[in-house]
């Protein structure tokens, strides 16, 4: 008996013979309606529904404007997401953005809860161990956020002070290297708008953090009377998007949809519409150092 007519067969036979069937057939109807056979009648094919797309699903944590944040309706935009949207595009697939806490999402990652991670992610060596990156999307470097009257001039300004940052990013590392990762005084946030508004009520003396998340906070926030310092001391560092590791097939999809959007200036008007310019003039911020 074709597979096909599994479902017409036990609808017209009754329960009855549903385990007979079932035995004879071995294996459950599939998914996806395969082609039909010829000899199958025309409405086996058309009583079952197309295939559904497969919906990438995209985990990031939406606490982090200009990149990912969540917008008064609730919607989830960005630059990242933007850039993510307009990859899918390019390669052909469908993507759905999910608010995911940073402190869960490289899990949600591994055990394949998320497909994809667009999360202003920079791409480490450690990282790199334990999942696959795209190519680069975004450069930053770390840059400090201290009180207007602040005396800090530089990061080793920073060795004996209250410092905030968010849990396990690339800023809660530069200054746990710096400080000792027994240090008391490091004070880890679940976000970086918590630790910066830790910062503004005096909890902390300084945050240190993604620029352009840093930048876009003391921007939109004149009334904290923040100032910003930047030093050559932070390693340059670049976005990246995340798939689990071995999923080239994915990761390869991602990295032509990046190059095309590259290519054809399309990244280059997502990227004016938050910063205003051309990338090479990064959120009116002194560029990372270019060597290191
Ligand atoms: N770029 C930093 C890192 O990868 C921070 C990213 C945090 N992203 C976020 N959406 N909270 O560690």
């Amino acid at each position: 008996m074709p597979q096909i007519t599994t479902r017409r067969f036990l609808q017209t036979t009754g329960l009855m013979l549903a385990g007979l069937v079932l035995a004879a057939c071995g294996k459950k109807e599939p998914e996806a309606p395969a082609a039909a056979p010829a000899s199958a009648p025309p409405m086996a094919a058309a009583s079952a529904p197309p295939p559904a797309a497969k919906v990438y699903v995209v985990g990031t944590d939406a606490a982090y404007a200009p990149f990912e944040s969540q917008n008064e309706k609730g919607e989830i935009v960005g630059l990242t997401i933007d850039v993510v949207s307009a990859v899918a595009k390019k390669a052909g697939i469908e993507v759905k953005f999910v608010n995911t806490p940073w402190e869960g999402i490289f899990n949600a990652l591994q055990q394949g809860d998320r497909d994809i991670l667009a999360s202003s992610i920079t791409i480490t060596d450690e990282r790199k161990q334990t999942m696959d990156f795209t190519n680069p999307y975004f450069d930053a470097y770390q840059l400090i956020a201290v009180k207007a009257n602040s005396k800090v001039a530089k990061f080793d300004d920073l060795k004996k002070l209250k410092v905030g940052v968010q849990t396990g990013t690339t800023g809660d590392e530069a200054v746990t290297k710096q400080q000792g990762k027994n240090s008391t005084n490091i004070k880890r946030f679940e976000s970086t708008p918590l630790a910066l508004k830790e910062l503004e009520a005096g909890g902390v003396d300084a945050v240190v953090a993604d620029n352009g998340v840093v930048i876009n906070y003391v921007t939109n926030n004149a009334g904290a009377k923040f100032k910003t310092v930047s030093d050559k001391a932070f390693a340059p560092e670049q976005y990246g998007f995340a798939v689990k590791k071995g999923n080239a097939e994915l990761l390869e999809k991602l990295n032509k949809g990046l190059a095309d959007i590259k290519a054809d200036g399309s990244y280059d008007q997502i990227y004016a519409k938050y910063f205003g310019a051309a990338p090479a003039a990064a959120a009116s911020a002194p560029a990372p150092a270019a060597s290191k």
